[in-house]
Formats: structure tokens, sequence, C-alpha cells
């Protein structure tokens, strides 16, 4: 089983050589009933749209192409054993959790969480401890994680099963996990890596270390997100003895699909064999690319490039993520998005008060930076002419909060709407995430405070949008009533 094989696409190819007649599910039958405009479209690929049949293996007990691909995508990304997921990264992250923790029993958990991770706390009924990365002032964004806050959170809470950690972040901020395994491990923890935006870093040397090769138990990618899989499809890595594999297993049966799509299987089987036959030349290509634009760049006085020099603390940052500051412009991040989407037609990644983000792949080259280039700096003369015009931008505020009830035990309870601003002293009854960076600024059974009501309200404000809330113009918050049991 040589790395050029790609198994999964191969028993999908030869099952359609012999002109197959369909009498399974999916009910288009092999596309041919695809409607309209997306029949159309998908007429080809549709006939890969299959199901476990002879020949096709089964996710969940893997034992022909299936379990031959995630033993190549284990080699491949540096683990021991490879699971592949068709519920994203979101569903890694749940069946990380749910292996590692029993109802009630203490996980360490970073603020600066996706909210899966809060998902899977809710579903293990576990007791996270929060604590905190650092924040990039000068971006006011989530940074990495300090190697002493691991230590500290580490030794007060020594019977915490698992410390999960995400990094990189959103933004490409990478910490130090080489050490924090180390301190992790030797308090008899599992590392647990939400490495989402970090599928790629296997394929280059100039790229930071992987969560595998710095010693994590359990790492979650996205492949989708940087590599070429389709949107969903994702991979959860797993080595050292830590790890009770047969648990696991379980676990990923509960939260995935007993009818994984073949077109997402498929394709994490090509995204690996693109990545080891190909990806370190076209790595290469990218990352040189984005260097010589992020050179053009600094010689733009009203764009702040974040990069390893303009970030405290010891973290990578990943080359291929560009947060771009852009207060020196006069504008707002969620201004200059929407400028360069409808003027430019150049759609980013995300953006907040002060930053725009921009991910660049392996499939990116001179010409898709150079065209974002010229268009970030077709913006800069307006910005001389702007100068006494100063915009609102709030730094995200993260701090602890009291916490009331765990997330499990909020979840459960009646909710009832109440005026933001007169929600002091309440309970929360839902998560308020800003959108972007996606961070919750307070999640169900914590407590709301004066600072962060205000703090909310000059987001919102500053246009900021907030998911998690049923009341997304967040005029109103969903609270614990307090006449509950415990609230
Ligand atoms: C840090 C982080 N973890 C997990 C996820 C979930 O990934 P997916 O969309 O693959 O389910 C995301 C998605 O944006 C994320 O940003």
């Amino acid at each position: 089983m040589g790395i050029s094989t790609i198994p999964i696409m191969n028993a999908i190819l030869s099952h359609l050589q012999h002109s197959p007649g369909s009498y399974h599910v999916p009910g288009h039958k092999m596309g041919r009933g695809l409607d309209g405009a997306l029949g159309a479209w998908l007429s080809q690929a549709g006939r890969l749209d299959l199901t476990e049949i002879p020949g096709l293996d089964d996710l969940h007990a893997p034992e022909g192409a299936i379990r031959e691909a995630q033993s190549l995508a284990a080699d491949a990304f540096g683990a021991e054993e490879t699971y592949f997921l068709v519920n994203g990264s979101t569903a890694g992250n749940l069946a990380m959790i749910l292996t590692a923790v029993r109802p009630g029993e203490k996980i360490l958990v970073p603020r600066n969480l996706h909210k899966s991770v809060l998902n899977g706390l809710v579903l293990a009924k576990a007791q996270p401890v929060f604590y905190h990365p650092e924040v990039h002032e000068e971006y006011g964004i989530a940074s990495g994680v300090a190697v002493e806050t691991v230590r500290e959170i580490v030794q007060s809470h020594r019977e915490a099963k698992a410390l999960l950690i995400v990094s990189p972040t959103y933004h490409g901020i990478c910490s130090d996990l080489k050490k924090i395994a180390e301190i992790v491990h030797e308090a008899g923890m599992m590392l647990l890596v939400d490495e989402a935006h970090g599928a790629h870093f296997a394929f280059h040397e100039s790229l930071p270390e992987t969560a595998m090769e710095s010693g994590a138990d359990m790492a979650v990618q996205s492949t989708h997100k940087t590599l070429g899989a389709l949107t969903q499809a994702s991979m959860l890595h797993v080595r050292g003895p830590q790890v009770d594999r047969a648990r696991l297993r379980k676990r990923l049966q509960l939260v995935q699909s007993t009818s994984p799509s073949y077109l997402l299987l498929a394709s994490l089987d090509v995204a690996r064999h693109q990545m080891q036959t190909e990806g370190h030349a076209m790595m290469s290509q990218a990352i040189e690319a984005v260097k010589k634009g992020a050179g053009r760049l600094a010689t733009s006085p009203h764009l702040n490039l974040l990069d390893e020099n303009n970030t405290p603390g010891n973290f990578r940052v990943d080359p291929l993520k560009w947060t771009i500051g852009v207060t020196g412009l006069h504008k707002t991040g969620s201004q200059v998005y929407e400028h360069l989407h409808l003027q430019n037609r150049l759609t980013l990644e995300l953006s907040d008060p002060q930053n725009v983000l921009a991910v660049f792949t392996y499939t990116d080259g001179d010409r898709q930076v150079d065209r974002l280039v010229k268009a970030l700096q077709a913006l800069e003369p307006a910005a001389k002419e702007a100068r006494e015009h100063e915009v609102l931008l709030p730094k995200m505020l993260y701090t602890a909060l009291e916490a009331k009830l765990l997330p499990h035990e909020a979840f459960e309870m009646d909710t009832e709407r109440v005026p933001l601003q007169g929600a002091a002293g309440c309970c929360a009854g839902e998560m308020v995430i800003p959108y972007p960076p996606g961070i919750p600024l307070i999640v169900p059974g914590e407590v709301w405070t004066e600072e962060l009501i205000s703090h909310v309200q000059t987001l919102r404000d500053a246009g900021v949008r907030f998911q998690g809330v049923e009341d997304s113009r967040m005029q109103e918050v969903r609270v614990l009533p307090q006449q509950q049991k415990g609230v």
C-alpha cells in the first residue's frame, strides 16, 4: 500500500466501471434524478455519491478501502490512527471530549473555544475549568496560550482528565504545544488539540509544528479548511497510550451519520494523496508568493500585517494567514471587508472591528496574492483624506465570569428574554458569541456583569454580529429565571 494509492477513490471508480444498476439509496440514483441547476452542475459528481455497498467498506467498521485510506492518512499526518469525519471538526471535538471525560469530571478548556467544544461539554456533562489565552492587544484578538498559564491551571486542578487547546487560532497563532504537552503529560492528563485551522502544517518545514509532532494525544483538523477536501470533510488523529480507542470509536458513532457521504470520504483520501505527492512543492510556491506579498504590504503605512515579529510571546504564526489591521485606513474591518467584496469581488474569510483576515492555501500563488495586495493598497489614498475621522474600535473583552451552573445544567433549564441592559446579576441562558472572532463572551450558567453588558452594547453599536443568541440585534438576551433551583 504505497502513498500513491487512493483507496476510497479507487473503490468508487472500480464500482462505476461496471455500469452498475442502483437499487439502493441515495434516492437520486447516482445523480440521474438530481434536479435543475444542481443536477446540471453535479451530473458527474452525483455518480460518486454512493453508500455502503459491497466493495466500498463501512466508516463505522472499516475493513477495506476506508481502513486503508485512514491508515495512509495516519502516516501522512504523523498519527498512530486517523479517523475520517464527515461532520467537520465539530464532530471531532465532540468525540474527543466525550472520550476524555465522564460526567462530572474536570477538563481544562480555553476561553477562545469554538462552540462545538462547548457543545461537547454539554453532551459529556463535564465540568469545564476555563483558562485564558493571551490577548494580542494591537489587534484585539485572542493570541496563543502562555506556557505559564498552562502550568498554573494544571497545578491548580490536578484531578482534571485533559487539557484542550485551540492551536492554531482562527488567525493562525500557534501555542508552544511541545512544552504544553510535557506539562500536561507530567500531570497524567491528555492533551487534546483543536487544530481545525492547521491541517496543512504537516506538509512544509517552514510551517509551524503539528499537534501530533508535538506530542498531543488527539488532534482534530478541518481538512476542508486548508487542504483540498470538500466542506465538512475532516480528520481526527490519535497517538500514544492514553486514548482508549474502543471508547473513542463508540463516541464517533454517536456523533457521525450512519450514511457518511462518499464524496466527503473520497475527498479526504484525495486531499491526503495530493499532499503526499505534490504537497511540498505546492506549499513552497504558495508560501513564497505570500511572503513576497507580505513584503509589499509592509511598505503600506496604513495596513498592519500580523506576523511573528509583532506578536508578543513565544508564538509561531501561520504565514498563510493574513490578519491585516485596518485602523490606519480609518475604517472598520467590516467596512474594508464589504468594500473588497462589493467593489473588487474579493471575499475574505472574516472581519472584526479592527481587522480583516485573508486565508491562503497551497493552491494560491502570485496572481491571487497580487490581486489582494493591489486591492488593499488602492484603499490607501482615501485613508489620507479621511484622517480626521476616528473609528469606534472596541477591543474584545476576555474576563473570567462567575459560573453558578455548569453548561449542561444551564442547558436543561427554562429561559426567559430580558432587555440586555437589565441582565446584570442574571445567569446566561445562551452563549453570546461576537462573530468574528467567534469566541463566546459568556456561556450558559455564567453571570452577566455591568462591564460585560456595556462591552456587548459597544460591540453591537459598532456593527459586530452575534451568534448563539436568539435576538441577533442584541436588544434582549435569554437568561435563567431566578426562581429556578440553583440560579
Ligand atoms: C477553532 C475551530 N474549531 C472547530 C471548528 C469546527 O470546524 P468544522 O467547521 O470543520 O466543523 C471551527 C470552525 O470554524 C473552528 O474555527
